[in-house]
């Protein structure tokens, strides 16, 4: 599927992945590009005629409803704002382990639904959701954050699973580490935001399930696929 002629929305797409993202984007002859952030005036100015500065917080129940009717011509819907707390599942209050779960969880999800019947009652149209590699295998450093890509994980598969036949496909994106203000403070090696953007637009395209960024995301995708407890051993090891 060709992101040509397409309508896409971009959630958290004032900076980091999100930002990137929407700038590969524009490099295409896409129609339209929702540029959603909480805070429209935190957006850069991409330049572009075809970006729509959209408020949205995906916390915000009336938010997401609005944008879905603000946004019901969106063809591909790009869930990407996320936050990430550091706790340790075992010593963490539940609140902080909680915190990530508003956004990446239950945000995420509040979009999807919201956005769903728009897709389906036109016949065509792509969710993708990202996820990130600690939702296919857990880092206890960020236990809560892997629990709360895990559990978007599930719902991405529930959703593709539901909306079968709708011609509407629901993919997932698994970035490796990033440079981004998000993974600041994690001491890995990390690949860019424009890269992983590249990979992104170009899974998109290629409508891929399971959509790998970049060259760590690319290995543990693949010990995932064919040794996913010898991946949880080598995981655990490496921290
Ligand atoms: N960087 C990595 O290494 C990495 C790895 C795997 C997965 N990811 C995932 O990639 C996605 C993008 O992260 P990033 O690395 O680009 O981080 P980032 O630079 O910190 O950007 C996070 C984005 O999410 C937005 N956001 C947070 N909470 C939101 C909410 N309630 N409603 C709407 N927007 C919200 C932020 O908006 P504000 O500016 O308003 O806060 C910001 O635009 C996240 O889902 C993250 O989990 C990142």
């Amino acid at each position: 599927m060709s992101v040509s002629n397409q309508i896409i929305l971009v959630t958290g797409a004032n900076r980091g992945i999100g930002a990137a993202t929407v700038r590969e984007l524009l490099t295409r002859d896409v129609k339209k590009v929702y540029a959603a952030a909480r805070n429209p005036a935190s957006l850069p100015d991409f330049g572009d005629a075809r970006v729509v500065p959209l408020t949205l917080d995906i916390t915000d129940e009336a938010q997401v409803k609005a944008a879905a009717e603000t946004a019901g011509d969106v063809d591909i819907v790009v869930n990407n704002a996320g936050t990430a707390v550091f706790s340790d599942v075992l010593n963490s209050p539940l609140d902080t382990i909680g915190a990530d779960f508003h956004a990446n969880f239950y945000g995420t999800l509040r979009v999807m639904q919201a956005f769903a019947p728009k897709l389906v009652a036109k016949g065509a149209g792509t969710i993708a959701n990202v996820i990130s590699v600690v939702g296919l295998v857990a880092v206890a450093s960020l236990g809560g954050y892997s629990a709360s890509k895990a559990a978007l994980l599930s719902v991405t598969q529930s959703a593709r699973a539901g909306l079968k036949g709708t011609g509407v496909k629901v993919l997932g994106i698994f970035p490796g580490p990033i440079d981004t203000d998000l993974a600041r403070d994690i001491p890995l090696e990390k690949a860019t935001p424009e890269s992983a953007a590249k990979r992104i637009v170009a899974g998109l395209e290629a409508g891929e399930e399971y959509i790998f960024t970049d060259p760590v995301a690319d290995h543990i995708g693949h010990t995932w696929r064919t040794n996913a407890p010898g991946l949880e051993a080598a995981m655990a090891g490496a921290e």
